[in-house]
């Protein structure tokens, strides 16, 4: 399946591009991120188009990303705009220039026409950067389709098996909801008056006692989630619940591996730096350690078989990931149309 482009996809966190450019690979294409003399973040093709060298090998000079093999200069826009060989013309070329935007920490890449890559179309996630919360992230690149991403954070049951500190009756006993708003899938998941895992029991201070607990995922095509994890006291009001909310952006390298972006908030225990050291070796131990080899591991066995067409059973918690394919499919099929 061809990828969405027309769509904004996190392309690392803002604090990750200092001085030097950085190079990634994201839809199968090479990208260089850099910051003018300003701090402005921008996305430049990767490819040199004289001879192919990578451009996130070069350096800045004059203000103009150097190429690192035979010196060609581009402007942040992308043009050429030196040749420092002798008599050389400046050749009239340049590398494509990615609109990208810095979101909440966030570099935000646009894929897809230029003219229509607009800002208010990036999903909410101001609170990674409201004082009142504070969070700890990280990213990964990690083996898997972008999709088998998508649908672990959609279905929440597999905690009682893939993550041995989050095993909770909540993912395989309580209520679980999926639908649709507008373009956005979400799940819920919904469990009354039980104990919380052993893992969310050592942040939240909860051991030995039930707690109620709401969780909804949203999903933003084609592939950001927000995950809200609220828990409280037996009775609490929904929205008075304590809440863990977590980003998830998953932005393909290629069909066969991920670059993954995550972050999880509170708004308890700021400042706790030892907390935040502890907590963070936590998530990363279970996104990381745990979600990445089984994905690996699935997408060893899936091959480049189509998903609709290898015979897949189908439980009632795969509702929201279907959900998320079928409405990817349908904005990429749109997309395709258009274009012809
Ligand atoms: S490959 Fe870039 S200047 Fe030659
Ligand atoms: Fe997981």
């Amino acid at each position: 399946m061809p990828y969405l482009r027309n769509t904004w996809y996190v392309a690392a966190w803002a604090h990750d591009l200092a001085e030097a450019p950085l190079g990634l690979t994201l839809l199968e294409e090479p990208v260089v991120l850099l910051r003018d003399g300003d701090g402005a973040a921008h996305a430049l093709a990767g490819r040199c188009p004289h001879r192919c060298a990578p451009l996130a090998k070069g350096r800045i000079v004059e203000g103009a990303l150097e190429c690192p093999y035979h010196g060609l200069r581009f402007s942040f826009d992308g043009r050429c705009v030196h040749n420092p060989h002798p008599g050389g013309e400046v050749p009239d070329a340049a590398v494509r220039a990615y609109p990208l935007a810095e979101r909440h920490g966030l570099l935000w890449i646009w894929m897809g026409d230029p003219v229509r890559a607009d800002e208010a179309l990036i999903p909410d996630f101001g609170w990674l950067a409201d004082p009142k919360w504070e969070h700890v992230n990280g990213s990964a690149l990690v083996p898997g389709n972008y999709q088998l991403y998508v649908d672990n954070i959609l279905d929440l049951s597999h905690a009682s098996f893939v993550h041995p500190a989050l095993r909770s009756n909540a993912w395989t006993r309580g209520e679980r909801e999926f639908g649709r708003r507008g373009e956005v899938v979400w799940a819920r998941y919904r469990h009354l008056d039980d104990y919380l895992s052993e893992g969310i029991d050592m942040v939240l201070g909860s051991a030995g006692r039930r707690m109620d607990n709401v969780v909804t995922v949203d999903w933003h095509a084609p592939s950001v989630l927000f995950l809200d994890f609220r828990a409280g006291e037996p009775g609490t009001p929904e929205e008075a619940l304590t809440s863990l909310p977590s980003l998830h952006a998953f932005t393909p390298q290629d069909r066969t591996s991920t670059h993954y972006f995550w972050a999880v908030g509170r708004d308890f225990r700021l400042g706790d730096a030892d907390f935040s050291a502890g907590a963070r070796a936590a998530f990363l131990a279970a996104f990381e350690l745990e979600d990445a080899p089984i994905i690996a591991a699935q997408q060893k066995l899936m091959g480049e078989g189509d998903f609709w067409d290898m015979g897949l059973i189908h439980l009632a918690g795969d509702a929201g990931g279907i959900g998320a394919r079928r409405t990817l499919q349908r904005l990429i099929a749109a997309e395709e149309t258009e274009a012809r």
